[in-house]
């Protein structure tokens, strides 16, 4: 079952990342522009000292934080991201490149509450550099998709995916480029549809409720 939204109270996003930070820039942007109505981050968190989407959310004036992962156990790590999260009162937390396994207990913290972006059309390629997974597999459509997080890798209900052709004149690089262009959408579109409710999850199958 989906969240009953509030119409006087934002959603509040904790955006979890570890490098370049433009998923999570995508959400910032189009939220500033009005297309997520009814949704704030409350906190953006980094496990990484020097990723630029950490830099680039300070520069936006949002409050963040850094928990250095490297070195940690997972559950120790966790559990400090999990008190972050809920200082800041975080409703849905969204993995926006972040590197780094969820531990069980951060996955019970947050049942149905954390969403993820894969750079492929899962269940294919999941893991590191599924762009270059996919076009050394060869596929003809590559994509990007949205789920839940559960505790396994890159593999709970999917909320949406987007398909793109894979082109006689990609490479890698630019397959990974265009890849990105529809995250970017897909990222926002999916928090769209969790902030707005209507939907259930029927094992591992994300419903969207039909509306009167
Ligand atoms: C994105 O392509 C995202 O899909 C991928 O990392 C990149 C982060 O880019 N995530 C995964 O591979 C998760 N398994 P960004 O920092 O510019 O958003």
């Amino acid at each position: 079952m989906g969240t009953t939204p509030n119409p006087n109270q934002p959603l509040r996003l904790g955006i979890l990342l570890s490098g370049r930070g433009s998923n999570f820039l995508a959400i910032a942007r189009n939220i500033r522009e009005g297309k997520l109505p009814n949704v704030e981050i409350a906190v953006v968190i980094s496990n990484v000292a020097d990723a630029p989407g950490l830099s680039a959310a300070k520069d936006l004036g949002l409050p963040t934080a850094l928990y250095v992962s490297k070195a940690r156990p997972r559950a120790d790590h966790d559990a400090d991201l999990i008190s972050c999260l809920r200082d800041y009162n975080v409703d849905l937390v969204c993995l926006a490149g972040y590197m780094r396994l969820l531990s069980p207990g951060f996955i019970a913290a947050f049942p149905n509450r954390i969403l993820n972006i894969h750079p492929s059309l899962l269940p294919a390629f999941p893991g590191l550099d599924a762009q270059q997974q996919a076009f050394d597999y060869g596929v003809k459509v590559a994509g990007c998709t949205v789920h839940f997080v559960d505790e396994h890798l890159d593999h709970g209900a999917i909320i949406l995916q987007r398909a793109i052709p894979v082109l006689e004149s990609d490479d890698a690089h630019s397959l990974s480029e265009r890849i990105l262009v529809e995250e970017h959408i897909a990222y926002t579109e999916a928090v769209s549809r969790v902030a707005g409710g209507e939907y259930e999850i029927q094992g591992r199958r994300y419903i969207k409720r039909a509306t009167a």
